[in-house]
C-alpha cells in the first residue's frame, strides 16, 4: 500500500526498542501515531521524543494481553480518528524460564502467551474489521522472531513457542484477508538479522503480579551487557542490527506488500533450509542440536 501524510499507525509495545522505532519512522512518513504499551513513564516519554520531532501522537496505556483494553484502545482510536491504516501488534515480552521445560514455572508460559500471543489475536480482534469495513488500504505487521518463527533456541523456548505461533496467526490471517479480497494487508516480521539493544532482556520490568513466578528463579536475570561481555569474553563476535534499520524494512515491506519482512541473512537462510531439509527428508532435526547448552 501506499504510505501518506495523515494515514494513523497503531503501535504496541511503542515505548521502547523496535516499536518506538517503527512509530517514529512511520511519523516521519508523515503518519499519524498511536503509541500503545504498558509502561506509562517510557511511553510518555517515547511520545515526547515524536513530538519534539513535530509528530502528531496519542498515546494509550494498555496491556495487550487483556481483551478489554484492546477493545476500548480501539474505540478511542476510532473516535479520534476516525480510521487506522497500519496495525503493529508488536509487545513482547521474554518468559524468564529457566531449565527444562518440564522445570518450567507454568506462569512463566501464561505471560508469555498472554502478551505476545494472545496479545497479537486481541489485536486482529479489536481493528481488523473496522480496518475491513472502512474500505481504505490498510496493512497489519505482526512481530514474530527468528527464535521460534524459523527454528527454536532450546535455552528460550517458550518464547520461541509464543513467535512460532505468531507466524502460523498471520498465515492464517494473510489468507483470511485474501478470502475476503480486503484492501487490508499482513506480514510476519524477524527483526534482525543480528542482536538488537533494547529491552527485551528486562521484560521482567513489565511483568504483572497475577503471571508473578510461583517458585523464586534460581540465577539472577542475565542483562544485554552482561551478555554481551561474557560472549566477548569467550571470544564470539557479537553484531548488533540498529532499530531504524528494523524500522526501514517495515515500511519497505508495507509499500511492497511483503508478507515475509525477513532480513537477508545467511544464517537465517541456513537454519530456514535445514529445519525444511529435516521435514522433507523424514530426518530427525539434527539441526536442533548445535543450539542445545547445558
Ligand atoms: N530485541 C530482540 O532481539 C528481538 C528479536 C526478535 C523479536 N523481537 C520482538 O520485538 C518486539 C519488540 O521488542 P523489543 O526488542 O523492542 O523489546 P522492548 O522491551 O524494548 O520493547 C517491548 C515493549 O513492549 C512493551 N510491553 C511489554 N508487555 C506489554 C503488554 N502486556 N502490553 C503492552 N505493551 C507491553 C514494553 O513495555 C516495551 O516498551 C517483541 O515482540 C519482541 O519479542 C525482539
Amino acid at each position: 500500500m501506499r504510505l501518506s501524510g495523515g494515514q494513523v499507525a497503531v503501535v504496541t509495545g511503542a515505548a521502547s526498542g523496535i516499536g518506538l522505532a517503527m512509530a517514529r519512522r512511520f511519523a516521519a512518513e508523515g503518519l499519524r501515531v498511536v503509541l500503545v504499551d504498558v509502561e506509562e513513564g517510557a511511553l510518555e516519554k517515547a511520545a515526547a521524543l515524536l513530538r519534539e520531532e513535530e509528530a502528531v501522537v496519542h498515546t494509550r496505556v494498555v496491556d495487550v494481553g487483556e481483551r478489554a483494553e484492546v477493545l476500548a484502545l480501539a474505540d478511542d482510536v476510532y473516535e479520534r480518528f476516525g480510521a487506522v491504516h497500519v496495525l503493529c501488534n508488536n509487545a513482547g515480552v521474554g518468559s524468564g524460564a529457566e531449565g527444562r521445560m518440564w522445570e518450567h514455572d507454568p506462569n512463566d508460559w501464561a505471560w508469555a502467551f498472554a502478551v505476545n500471543v494472545w496479545g497479537v489475536f486481541h489485536g486482529i480482534q479489536a481493528f481488523v474489521p473496522r480496518m475491513i469495513a472502512g474500505g481504505e488500504p490498510g496493512h497489519v505487521v505482526n512481530t514474530s522472531s527468528g527464535d521460534g518463527g524459523i527454528a527454536p533456541l532450546p535455552t528460550a523456548s517458550v518464547y520461541a513457542v509464543t513467535k512460532a505461533a505468531v507466524v502460523t496467526m498471520t498465515e492464517s490471517l494473510y489468507a483470511h484477508l485474501k478470502a475476503e479480497h480486503a484492501r487490508v494487508g499482513a506480514s510476519v516480521l524477524f527483526p534482525g538479522p543480528h542482536m538488537l539493544r533494547t529491552g527485551l532482556w528486562e521484560s521482567h520490568r513489565n511483568r504483572p503480579g497475577r503471571y508473578a513466578k510461583q517458585k523464586p528463579r534460581r540465577t539472577p536475570y542475565r542483562s544485554l551487557a552482561q551478555w554481551e561481555a561474557a560472549m566477548r569474553a569467550a571470544g564470539h563476535e557479537v553484531r548488533f542490527t540498529p532499530v531504524e534499520e528494523v524500522a526501514g524494512l517495515v515500511v519497505e515491506g508495507i509499500r511492497a506488500d511483503r508478507f515475509w519482512l525477513l532480513p537477508d541473512s545467511e544464517h537465517s537462510d541456513a537454519q530456514i533450509r535445514a529445519r525444511a531439509r529435516s521435514m522433507l527428508d523424514r530426518a530427525n532435526p539434527s539441526y536442533l542440536e548445535s543450539f542445545i547448552l547445558d
